[in-house]
């Protein structure tokens, strides 16, 4: 817009510079010839006058007051003053632009064949430069002002044109984000308005998927649950009791006169260290399958122990840790998954961090738990590929509408896990 002002004065300076000669000539081509013919009359008056230096002075003294046409006696020089006459308040550069020509003009004025002076036309321009600035700076307001305006109607007009499309682009960012709630407004031309109403109906459909898919992912984390409940009983309820009785049977085939337990070496003392070992991991086993404490223990407590099971089986790792005493509030699936949110994370530093030292912790906020699970070891591998672990951590954590994170941060493996306390119960 600069360029097309500019643009526009340049033009109109250059018609002036190519105009305003003639006008001037054409302008003041009256005076000069008056100025001819009262050259023309005087020395014809001093021709025919008995006293002509008289009639001259006379004649002089009527023209004294400033004028275009003047007498000048032979020997002033009229030429310097006169250019001065035109530059008043016009700056000099627009004087320069109108390249004003040579209007001036002298007649000889003799009286007997000798030169006494000249009638001199030296016209005044100033009114006329000063009309032609005020004309250009009129022209130069107005087409800016002109110009402007027209800038400022095209921005106005572009950017409500332009809104119903940014709001419709926010709106689409916003469902990539996973929010659907907020609906983009219907404005703008037919179009648009079409495609934001469609949009909208992207987001509804795109909720209800979501909340499917977050309500399927509830159910299976308690299939999930339930068998693993299931078959933690069953290995209680059938194994416990067999392998109770195949200890006190090996303990019975040994020599039943001696006392205490078997000899070492005997197949009695076999038996017997083999069902220990077998009793030993039954009850692993049934630990990772179901946290049978929380509802005794309370979720904070069952949490020491899951650390505490973990730091005997690896006496090297120091392990720190801040459980919030108010997790013991929770129950039911978020209890449930803080605590296997834990034991997989600290599972996962026992078998692949080779960590040192290892740092669990778990607050209750305002509105969520947040869980993080950091360890010094090797980090994450470059191709990580979620196992069965990562992957049931990940469900249990969406299928309560939380997040769950895996990063490397100042020599650490992080695993961060929020699960917002006022997630919608599964139905
Ligand atoms: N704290 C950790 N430090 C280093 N690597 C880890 C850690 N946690 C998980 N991993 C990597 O992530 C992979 C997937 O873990 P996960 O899904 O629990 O499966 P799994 O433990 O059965 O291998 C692991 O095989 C391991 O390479
Ligand atoms: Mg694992």
């Amino acid at each position: 817009m600069a360029a097309m002002v500019v643009g526009a004065l340049l033009l109109g300076g250059l018609a002036l510079q190519t105009f305003s000669p003639e006008q001037f000539e054409d302008e003041n081509a009256q005076g000069a010839r008056s100025a001819q013919r009262v050259a023309e009359a005087l020395n014809a008056a001093l021709a025919a006058a008995d006293n002509p230096q008289q009639t001259l002075n006379a004649f002089a003294t009527s023209l004294r007051a400033p004028a275009a046409i003047a007498f000048v006696p032979s020997g002033a020089d009229w030429q310097g003053a006169a250019s001065d006459t035109y530059r008043g308040s016009v700056p000099a550069w627009f004087t320069a632009l109108l390249q004003i020509p040579e209007l001036g003009s002298s007649h000889p004025v003799a009286i007997r064949t000798a030169h006494v002076g000249d009638i001199v036309f030296r016209p005044d321009l100033s009114a006329e430069i000063l009309e032609k600035w005020v004309g250009f700076l009129a022209i130069a307001g107005s087409s800016a002002a002109l110009m402007l305006l027209a800038g400022l109607s095209a921005y106005f007009t572009t950017g409500s044109a332009l809104r119903p499309l940014e709001q419709l682009g926010a709106g689409l960012t916003r469902m990539r984000n996973g929010v659907y709630d907020a609906a983009i407004p219907l404005a703008g031309p037919p179009e648009i308005r079409k495609s934001c109403a469609e949009a909208n109906e992207l987001a509804a459909t795109l909720k209800r998927l979501s909340r499917d898919n977050r309500d399927l992912l509830r159910k299976l984390v308690a299939v999930q649950d339930d068998e693993r409940r299931e078959l933690a009983r069953e290995l209680h309820d059938e194994l416990g009791p067999l392998l109770f009785a195949i200890r006190a049977n090996a303990t019975a085939l040994s020599d039943p006169e001696a006392e205490g337990p078997p000899e070492p070496g005997s197949p009695a003392h076999g038996i017997l260290a083999a069902t220990e070992a077998l009793q030993q991991a039954n009850r692993r086993v049934l630990e990772g399958l179901s946290p049978v404490y929380i509802a005794e223990l309370g979720l904070a407590a069952s949490v020491q122990a899951l650390l505490r099971n973990a730091q005997s089986q690896a006496p090297n790792l120091q392990v720190e840790s801040r459980i919030d005493h108010r997790l013991n509030d929770l129950d039911g699936l978020l209890a449930q998954t803080t605590y296997r949110v834990i034991q997989e994370g600290v599972t996962n530093v026992l078998r692949h961090a080779n960590a040192t030292e290892m740092d669990v912790t778990a607050t209750v906020n305002e509105d969520q738990i947040e869980i993080e699970i950091s360890d010094d070891g090797i980090g994450l591998p470059q191709d990580l590929t979620f196992g069965r672990g990562l992957t049931g951590m990940h469900e249990r954590a969406r299928a309560l509408d939380g997040d769950l994170q895996l990063c490397r941060e100042q020599g650490k493996t992080i695993v961060r896990c929020g699960l917002p306390l006022d997630h919608h119960d599964a139905q």
